[in-house]
């Protein structure tokens, strides 16, 4: 796993990392290693296109909850799967979502604000409905198994998140 360029605050509130990773496995580290630090109740929000390994990096996720009721596969035709560890974790995605407006009927924000850890594939087809505060984890797609990972920390909690996410690498 390395670590490139450096943080920098940008906006108030908000702090950032880059990381690169080099196969689908290193992705799944990245995934656990934020998984490790997860306490409940936050949101992790996965951006990027198709197949730059958004279900990837949350398998790592569930690996670092405990999670032992694998594959995690997208849950693109319900939209959620909800998986029991050491914080329980709804996986969402909503790549074939058609409106952000459709999401309160979906059930999906009723996890938010509880002991759930929410991870959102496609997080911004959600438009403005989903918390501000929250972890987005950008990814790129850099060449056949390259991938450029971006963590934005937004609010107090996930900057706190992100500072011992690095720490740890
Ligand atoms: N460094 C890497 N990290 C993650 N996946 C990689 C990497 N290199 C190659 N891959 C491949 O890229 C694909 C990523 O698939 P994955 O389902 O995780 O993507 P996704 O972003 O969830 O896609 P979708 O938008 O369809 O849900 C897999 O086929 C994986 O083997
Ligand atoms: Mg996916």
């Amino acid at each position: 796993m390395n670590k490139t360029k450096t943080r920098r605050a940008h906006r108030e509130g908000t702090a950032d990392q880059v990381f690169i990773s080099r196969s689908p496995e290193e992705t799944r580290a990245h995934g656990e290693a934020i998984g490790r630090l997860l306490t409940g109740g936050e949101l992790i929000a996965l951006e990027g296109p198709l197949g730059t390994g958004k279900t990837h990096l949350v398998q790592g996720l569930a690996r670092g909850l405990g999670i032992t009721d694998l594959p995690i596969t997208s849950p693109t035709f319900v939209f959620v799967h909800e998986f029991r560890g050491r914080r329980p974790l709804a996986h969402v995605d909503l790549f074939r979502i058609e409106r952000a407006e459709d999401l309160p009927e979906l059930g999906i924000l009723e996890y938010l604000d509880s002991p759930w850890v929410v991870a959102i594939e496609w997080a911004d087809k959600a438009g403005q409905l989903l918390p501000a505060e929250r972890l987005t984890v950008r990814l790129a797609n850099q060449g056949e198994t390259i991938r450029r990972i971006e963590i934005e920390a937004s609010g107090p909690r996930y900057q706190t998140l992100l500072e011992a996410l690095v720490k740890k690498k």
